[in-house]
């Protein structure tokens, strides 16, 4: 399994102060270096974390793929038409949600889907929708034409070490099954820490896991780099 690094939240500390420290990119440079297969980022609409200059900058400056998780309206994806990241993950967003709250619901608009992926396919950029671990969303990723589904663990990382904890991880396993069955590559994130990670492991064939607020949570005691190589050597 693969690890992408989200660096959504160096931003978040970034704009507490309106400065430029921490330095983004030299966070996507330690993520890089550490081993990281690709550094993420959230552009949302209200651009409260990452910023358009972040994405050209990273886009610019790293070797590794550059993954940027988009909402699906037409400013995105003229952005991501003009930076041309390695992918694209289509995410559902609310402007007032703390963090990205549910799935998209593909299922609901397989059409509009459909139209909005063939421009970034037709650019060279793969795209991955980022569901909820359930047989109609995976079914509308497929019929929409993405080549990745990004599963939602929010649910799973919730109930991890609760009642529920095997009911949720039942549901991403299954859903794994079902979109590697249609042919689609399948990532999986949201909530995932050093702890609830390793079963990520019992999911066969998952390609990569993109993570966050861990990794980031992490640094702020034991450095970026010790915090990106503890959770490469849980997820490798
Ligand atoms: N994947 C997607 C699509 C996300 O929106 C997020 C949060 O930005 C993550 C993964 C990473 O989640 P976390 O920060 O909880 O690790």
């Amino acid at each position: 399994m693969l690890l992408g690094v989200n660096i959504d939240h160096v931003a978040t500390l970034r704009n507490a102060r309106g400065g430029d420290e921490p330095d983004v990119l030299t966070a996507a440079k330690i993520c890089e270096e550490c081993g990281a297969s690709s550094i993420t980022t959230h552009l949302r609409e209200d651009r409260r974390h990452i910023k358009d200059n972040d994405v050209s900058n990273i886009k610019r400056i790293i070797k590794t793929n550059l993954n940027l998780e988009m909402a699906v309206t037409d400013e995105m994806q003229a952005i991501a038409l003009k930076y041309k990241p390695h992918s694209v993950c289509l995410v559902p967003e609310k402007r007032q949600e703390v963090t990205t709250e549910g799935g998209l619901d593909a299922a609901s608009q397989i059409q509009r889907l459909s139209e909005f992926i063939v421009p970034l396919k037709n650019a060279g950029i793969e795209v991955s929708l980022f569901i909820d671990p359930a047989r109609e969303q995976v079914e509308a990723a497929a019929k929409s034409g993405a080549q990745f589904v990004e599963l939602h663990t929010g649910s799973y990382s919730l109930a991890y070490k609760t009642i529920n904890e095997s009911k949720e991880f039942k549901k991403l396993k299954e859903a794994a099954k079902i979109a590697h069955d249609f042919g689609l590559g399948v990532n999986a994130g949201h909530g995932l820490n050093y702890k609830n990670v390793i079963r990520m492991h019992d999911i066969p064939g998952l390609y990569e896991l993109n993570i966050g607020h861990s990794i980031i949570s992490r640094a702020v005691f034991v450095g970026l780099e010790q915090a990106v190589n503890e959770m490469l050597e849980l997820v490798k």
